[in-house]
């Protein structure tokens, strides 16, 4: 059998989306460096159309010309080998698509690479975990129009399909697909922030326990809120751990680990001038919890003897619900304005209402939210920001109460939130006419002529302003001694 489609990289993602693709009818063939994992993939691919080759050459006979090549292999250096190994097997015309969360630097050398040398190369981001490659991922390839053409058929088939069809789309010119995956996953990192600060609001202030905390996250699950990341948290608190017996939960260190998406999310914002804090805190939140042995120390050192909280349960839950709903909104709000700053940037041609789209099924951050922002993008495709659309305005301003509310009783309980206060403070600076940044330019102008603008007319002004203070300036003795 000549097969349709091949994959190199048989872990469980590979594996499963192999098997994906011969559910389909498309006759695929794996290829992977450790025996091991070849030889898992044969029994779960039993009676049906699915092979593995014992060697790359083996592997790229076995494919149908013009050849569809998937790598699904760890991000970085390894996608460099691996191409290095393939580019003198292939030929003209062949196709070969990165399915691993790469860089979008790394996808753009490669795909001029590649273009050089005739072979077509699709950078792809593919959401949805283990699952979501078996039975439906939601898929965002970039390069070329005509590229994602010759292989349109089998992604259609074997992405995830919401309402609105297939998830996939032609994203954008280069990079455009990895890029879109990592604004995605820094999305993630943003809602899976807020979702564990409400947790440790509900937890340690509102004495939720994990049976109360299932139902309060499956209760929303059925609301406005309604998403992958607040199923699969109703979920876990219902989870017992197999060695103890009790709430799996609770036996897990609270170190969060990352593989570094969401921080590419935060250095390219940095690079592109497009505030996310949202974002931000919830990578450098993943980093403080790393500090596990510093912030054990420290909870002995500084003695905290906080107010207790005083809000009833089913208050409490309404406050979260409704904060919850607007760090969520501001995530996104951040998130989509990144990729369409850089869609302009770096000529991609990004669609947000075809991402929000494609967003709908398969994906980690798929929610209910999305056919809203969706809305809000079909009506205006060069929306800046959603804060700008008044299809968000009540909802922003009402739900920003509760978040005003929940954020004075996590300080007042001693409780970090960075997220939520993030989500706060750039809301009101973004709704804020006059910011106090005036400030700052005036400083810039008095130590380092830097200039300003004025609000009475235009032009660049500078002033003579008063003499500074050596730069040495002997220490002043404090008063009293
Ligand atoms: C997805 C996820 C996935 C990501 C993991 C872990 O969309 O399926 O985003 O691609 O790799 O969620 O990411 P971290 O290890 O960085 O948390």
């Amino acid at each position: 059998m000549a097969a349709h489609f091949g994959m190199i990289g048989l872990g469980t993602m590979g594996r499963n989306l192999i098997l994906n693709v011969a559910d389909h009818g498309f006759e695929a063939c794996g290829y992977d460096r450790d025996p091991a994992q070849q030889k898992r993939l044969l029994p779960e691919a039993k009676d049906k159309l699915v092979k593995a080759a014992a060697s790359l050459p083996e592997f790229i006979d076995s494919l149908k010309t013009p050849r569809v090549i998937m790598l699904l292999v760890p991000a970085g250096k390894i996608v460099d080998n691996v191409l290095t190994d393939l580019l003198p097997l292939v030929q003209e015309g062949d196709i070969i698509i990165d399915g691993g969360n790469s860089h979008f630097i790394d996808t753009e050398r490669r795909y001029q690479q590649l273009q050089n040398s005739g072979v077509h190369f699709i950078g792809m981001g593919v959401s949805g975990g283990d699952e979501g490659a078996r039975f439906g991922p939601s898929l965002m390839p970039g390069g070329n129009k005509e590229s994602y053409e010759l292989v349109k058929d089998i992604l259609e088939a074997v992405a995830a399909k919401s309402d609105e069809g297939p998830c996939v789309t032609f994203i954008g010119n280069t990079a455009a697909g990895h890029y879109t995956k990592m604004v995605h996953n820094g999305i993630e990192y943003a809602i899976m922030q807020l979702i564990s600060e409400v947790y440790g609001v509900l937890k340690k202030a509102g004495q939720f326990n994990n049976e109360e905390l299932h139902d309060l996250f499956a209760k929303w699950n059925e609301t406005e809120l309604q998403s992958f990341l607040v199923e699969i948290t109703a979920g876990v608190f219902l989870k017992k751990d197999d060695d103890t017996g009790k709430d799996l939960v609770d036996m897990i260190l609270d170190k969060a680990k990352q593989k570094g998406t969401g921080m590419w999310t935060s250095q390219s914002a940095m690079d592109l001038n497009v505030p996310i804090p949202v974002i931000d805190a919830a990578v450098s939140m993943r980093y403080l919890s790393a500090l596990k042995e510093e912030r054990v120390k420290n909870s002995r050192l500084h003695s905290f003897n906080g107010v207790k909280n005083t809000v009833g349960k089913d208050q409490l839950a309404r406050v979260c619900k409704n904060a919850l709903h607007f760090g969520f909104l501001l995530s996104y709000a951040q998130g989509l304005q990144l990729l369409s700053v850089a869609s302009a940037q770096y000529n991609y041609g990004v669609s947000i209402a075809e991402v929000l789209r494609v967003w709908k099924g398969g994906c980690i951050i798929r929610s209910a939210l999305l056919n809203d922002l969706r809305k809000a993008y079909l009506r205006d495709s060069s929306l800046a920001n959603i804060i700008s659309s008044p299809l968000f305005q009540p909802v922003l301003d009402e739900c920003r109460k509760d978040a005003v509310t929940l954020l004075k009783l996590a300080m007042d309980n001693n409780l970090p939130a960075a997220s939520l206060a993030a989500s706060l403070h750039y809301f009101d600076a973004y709704i804020t006419d006059r910011l106090p940044a005036n400030l700052i330019q005036a400083q810039r102008d008095y130590f380092g002529a830097h200039t300003y603008e004025r609000i009475d007319k235009t032009g660049v002004f500078h002033a003579e302003w008063e003499s500074k203070s050596p730069l040495a300036a002997p220490l002043q003795k404090p008063k009293g001694d």
